[in-house]
């Protein structure tokens, strides 16, 4: 890999639709506001969210026609499969495809130097998860969940695969929290409580609520986020939240393993 990337970050669920492209866009875009050189992949072949999100015009290019550079918007470097598949074509792929499709974007994309590099997973268990894990030093993975009681058991299966292939869950976020009615009146649409509920019988960290809000949607939907939109709403300032909290959790393991290596030094020095 001719870049260099400091962290590669999974967004993951094990179920679909719980806005997994929503938390790494808005995700990617607070990392950038912390200062953080950051990219985003949307690894979703069948169902390419990004484009969308942040703006469909845009185009990789190559000076070689070997290389690919990505796209930039708003100071975050952005690679897709809907840039260069059609959706419809990929369909017909199968695993080992996609993943060597994905592998070729992390290794192909110039993405220079970052300190971030967040990958917008598509739902499940499957080859792509198992490839990045396998392929490429994963820092962890960010879970995306709904409140529901019956989202724990996602939650679960979702863990399970990533304790398989031993990539470590930074946190969990519960996305779809809640609903502010225009009124200001608060309404628990899919109860409450289910993600803290979840982390906490998993052992996991909680990275806090995102609302519904009808604006975190149109946002999406006309390839500006929120975060980028409305960058004082208070659901960018939970997306801020969630960056700040993972990074804090990074920045610990970070100095967990050099604090390990400067011991694993001095014991070599004692033995010998
Ligand atoms: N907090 C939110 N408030 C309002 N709308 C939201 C919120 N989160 C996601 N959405 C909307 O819900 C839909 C699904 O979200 P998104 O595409 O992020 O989910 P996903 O988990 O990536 O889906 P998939 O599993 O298909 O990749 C989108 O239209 C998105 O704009
Ligand atoms: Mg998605």
């Amino acid at each position: 890999m001719s870049s260099q990337i400091k962290n590669l970050i999974l967004v993951a669920s094990a179920k679909g639709g719980v806005g997994k492209s929503t938390v790494a866009v808005n995700l990617a875009l607070s990392l950038r506001d912390m200062g953080y050189r950051t990219g985003l992949l949307d690894a979703d072949v069948y169902g390419p969210s990004i484009p969308t999100m942040l703006g469909k015009d845009a185009k990789p290019t190559s000076t070689d026609g070997k290389n690919i550079i990505p796209v930039e918007r708003f100071g975050i470097k952005l690679m897709s499969m809907g840039y260069m598949v059609d959706p419809n074509t990929a369909m017909i792929w199968r695993g080992p495809m996609l993943a060597g499709a994905v592998t070729q974007f992390v290794n192909e994309v110039e993405w220079g130097e970052l300190d971030y590099l967040v990958f917008d997973l598509p739902p499940g268990t499957g080859d792509i998860q198992l490839t990045l894990a396998q392929r490429f030093k994963v820092r962890g993975a960010l879970m995306v969940t709904t409140p529901q009681e019956v989202a724990l058991v996602d939650v679960i299966r979702g863990k399970a695969m990533f304790d398989k292939v031993r990539v470590p869950i930074l946190g969990l976020v519960e996305n779809m929290s809640y609903f502010i009615c225009p009124h200001g009146d608060r309404v628990e649409i899919f109860a409450h409580g289910g993600g803290q509920k979840a982390a906490k019988e998993l052992g996991l960290n909680f990275f806090g609520e995102i609302p519904i809000e009808t604006n975190i949607r149109i946002c999406s939907d006309d390839g500006t986020p929120i975060v980028e939109a409305h960058p004082d709403s208070d659901s960018s300032k939970r997306f801020a939240q969630v960056a700040q909290e993972l990074d804090a959790v990074i920045q610990a393991q970070e100095a967990a393993e050099a604090a390990a290596q400067t011991g694993r030094g001095k014991l070599k020095i004692i033995t010998h």
